[in-house]
């Protein structure tokens, strides 16, 4: 990949002199979904797909950028001053929005860059590509300047600049796997005090494989603002009743003594599902942990139930693929990762059996949906690198 993306540099911008290649992987979430923002527990990998990016630093304050996955918009240019959020300016938004929060947060990024990005994450799949492209963004200032951040650094900078230059309030779990993945181990992070542990993913012959819906961004971002703040409010009403800072606090008993608080049957169920999510997670790596793998797969079956029917951010896609997925022979377990509302599902597969998962997932899929899905067995890589 290195040699492809240089001579794709050298063909855009004229020549490669002094620019370096970089890399920082995708992610997949195992389990732990929707409790990122709820001071729980969320168990990502890094993957081995991810975000290429040749760069290199400039004497003046232009800023070239090209994507081979958006060749259409060819050479996006603009300036290191003045940075703010632009519709046109697409997907350079993101790269910015970093250079913008390394300048936010007192670090002199004042000079211009040639950027060429090459991602292998399918595009909008739910694997995380933003988060991708803004850790490697901060991964090639951190070598450009030599700042003395670390990777955690760069997950915090990375989610600042989700938050108030992108306008998208999501939590620290995709920059955080990103930033810190490691490979063949999944992090067990928990969200309240950014503690964490590795943990390796022994799959005992089982793969992980992505089902990617190919279904068309909607409102997934305003849904996922709305079940935010539907936790806030639950939370909130909680607080009356019980000492507790987030809704990670609660143990399943607990939640259960004191949910009455909340006045709403719907916010009931946003926060059950927060509360039970969250200990399921620590269950689940427990059971990984102990190479207790059919319980872990079980987890994750209960875990989409809940995102489904609780927290109601699957749809009829999701659903689908995820109930395929039960049917056939070989399935550990499987679920929607990520935000949903379309995006990808993540299975845990007997290798011998990952084809036919394949193909009668897809047939199904197709079957129902009307268009086809897109499967990837993928590999838990390490965070970022230079090369
Ligand atoms: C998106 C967000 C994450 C997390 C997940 C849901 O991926 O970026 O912070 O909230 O949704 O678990």
């Amino acid at each position: 990949m290195k040699k492809e993306v240089l001579e794709k540099f050298t063909e855009v911008f004229g020549d490669a002199e002094g620019a370096k290649v970089y890399f920082a992987p995708g992610r997949v979430n195992l389990i732990g979904e929707h409790t990122d923002y709820n001071g729980g527990h969320v168990f990502p990998c890094a993957l081995t797909i991810g975000t290429y990016g040749v760069a290199r630093k400039r004497e003046d304050k232009v800023l070239r950028f090209y994507s081979m996955n958006f060749e259409e918009l060819g050479v996006l240019e603009s300036s290191v001053e003045g940075l703010k959020p632009e519709k046109e300016a697409d997907w350079t938004n993101y790269p910015k929005g970093v250079m913008w929060a390394f300048q936010e947060k007192g670090y002199s990024v004042d000079c211009g860059m040639d950027l060429l990005l090459f991602g292998n994450i399918p595009n909008g799949s739910g694997l995380s590509s933003s988060a991708s492209v803004e850790v490697l963004t901060g991964h090639i200032l951190r070598d450009f300047y030599g700042f003395e951040v670390s990777n955690q650094d760069l997950a915090l900078i990375g989610q600042y600049s989700e938050n108030k230059f992108n306008g998208v309030n999501c939590g620290i779990m995709d920059q955080f796997a990103i930033a810190m993945g490691k490979k063949d181990h999944a992090i067990f992070l928990d969200t309240a005090d950014l503690s964490y542990q590795y943990a390796p993913v022994k799959l005992d012959g089982a793969k992980i494989v992505i089902g990617c819906t190919n279904k068309k961004r909607g409102l997934g971002d305003s849904k996922y603002n709305e079940r935010r703040s539907e936790c806030e409010t639950a939370l909130a009403e909680l607080q009356k009743e019980v000492e507790i800072k987030s809704l990670g606090e609660l143990t399943e008993e607990q939640f259960e003594e004191h949910k009455l608080a909340i006045q709403d049957e719907v916010r009931i169920r946003r926060a059950k599902h927060a509360v039970y999510e969250n200990q399921r997670t620590i269950k689940a790596v427990e059971a990984l942990n102990n190479n207790n793998i059919a319980l872990f797969g079980k987890l994750m079956n209960e875990s989409h139930v809940s995102l489904s029917k609780d927290y109601e951010v699957t749809g009829i896609e999701l659903d689908t693929m995820v109930e395929a997925a039960w049917r056939q022979e070989g399935v550990i377990g499987s679920r929607m990762t990520g935000a949903g509302f379309g995006g990808c599902t993540v299975s845990i597969v007997e290798e011998d059996k990952v084809d036919n998962f394949i193909s009668e997932v897809g047939r199904e899929y197709e079957e129902k949906i009307g268009y086809a899905a897109d499967f990837y067995v993928v590999d838990i890589g390490d965070g970022p690198v230079t090369f």
